[in-house]
């Protein structure tokens, strides 16, 4: 049965707009994310899709307790995140870690791989004794698939591929039980993409980890996601098993993003629908009324301005955000 370990209800995150010289008169907010509900089973990965812009490391920031929530609901294993704090708050710390896109940037250049991975020793000390620690971040590297002889080279000695690896043995330092993976292959080449997404393949059937894997493109996901959920402009529009969002679209925003993802077979090229988004995204400070999709839809009536859509099961299938959801087989 599955087991719930991050329950998301109605989380909400506005930023404000600020203008004059001290930026005092606030003009109007930025709705990243805008009452996003969601599940993430224990050793589940649950994808997360949609364009640049629609939320997802927003999304990210908020459960890692990186940015205060504007309004909802989150738990991890049952408890309140935004209520915890003291012990309970580093032991949150501790379980639920990120892994973020730029392996340039996102490690210390002065700081050799052996003080990257072991920097979160520092802070929870009763993970690894001080003499304990240099074996542990050895052991790491290995486990990543890193030379354990490098522990003293520093991060520009390494490639992209390898970088990306030292970020994820720092984010395994701590035994976390959830990795939030927000876009974490996006800057590697497609060959070394396939052998990153591989070993988080495998140290999830290893040490049973639970993932949020954040993507902009629904191929990438595809093949670690047991279910994914589709964004657009801070809201859910479908979310579904790997199946009914890859097979069973009924979103028209996700027919649209599975029609752009790359076919790798030659002859199954032809037999796909193409479908052609117009229209640039609207500004989250001003989302369109009613379904925040509309402005770009090609199915859109007047009720699609005038009612949002809940995301709810369509048709006897899964939740799609849609007055007028229906399958089509796109690829
Ligand atoms: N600190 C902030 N202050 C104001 N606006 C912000 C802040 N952080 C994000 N935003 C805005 O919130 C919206 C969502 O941004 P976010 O970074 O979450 O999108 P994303 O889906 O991760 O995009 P990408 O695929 O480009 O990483 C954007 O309009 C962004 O400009
Ligand atoms: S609710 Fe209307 S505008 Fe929104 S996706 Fe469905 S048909 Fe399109
Ligand atoms: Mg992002």
């Amino acid at each position: 049965m599955a087991e719930p370990i991050l329950e998301v209800e109605g989380l909400v995150k506005h930023f404000p707009v600020r203008v004059g010289v001290l930026f005092k008169r606030t003009v109007g907010h930025v709705q990243a994310v805008d009452g996003v509900s969601f599940t993430l089973n224990k050793g589940e990965t649950l994808g997360v899709v949609g364009e640049s812009g629609c939320g997802k490391s927003t999304l990210a920031q908020v459960l890692m307790r990186l940015e205060p929530p504007t309004a909802g609901v989150a738990r991890f294993e049952g408890r309140d995140i935004f209520g915890m704090k003291g012990a309970e708050l580093r032991k949150l710390r501790r379980d639920i870690q990120i892994v973020l896109q730029d392996p340039y940037t996102s490690l210390n250049p002065r700081m050799t791989v052996g003080d990257i991975v072991g920097e979160p020793y520092e802070i929870h000390t009763e993970v690894a004794p001080k003499g304990d620690r240099q074996r542990k971040v050895q052991e790491l590297l290995e486990i990543v698939g890193l030379n354990p002889e490098h522990i003293n080279r520093y991060p520009h000695q390494f490639s992209g591929g390898q970088r990306q690896r030292i970020g994820i043995a720092r984010a395994l330092a701590l035994k976390p039980k959830v990795i939030v993976c927000d876009e974490p292959v996006s800057a590697l080449d497609v060959s070394i993409q396939a052998q990153v997404m591989n070993l988080l393949g495998e140290l999830q059937a290893e040490m049973g980890l639970s993932y949020l894997f954040i993507a902009h493109d629904l191929s990438v996901v595809r093949h670690l996601s047991n279910r994914v959920a589709v964004m657009y402009l801070g809201k859910i529009v479908e979310i579904g098993t790997e199946d009914d969002i890859y097979e069973r679209p009924m979103h028209p925003y996700t027919q649209a993003l599975l029609s752009a993802v790359p076919v790798p077979d030659p002859t199954q090229r032809g037999r796909r629908d193409v479908i052609r988004l117009t229209g640039d995204v609207p500004s989250p400070i001003d989302p369109p009324s009613g379904c925040r999709f509309r402005t770009r839809c090609w199915k859109a009536q007047d009720i699609c301005a005038t009612e949002v859509p809940e995301l709810v099961p369509r048709n006897g299938g899964h939740p799609a955000a849609c007055h007028f959801a229906e399958e089509r087989a796109v690829v």
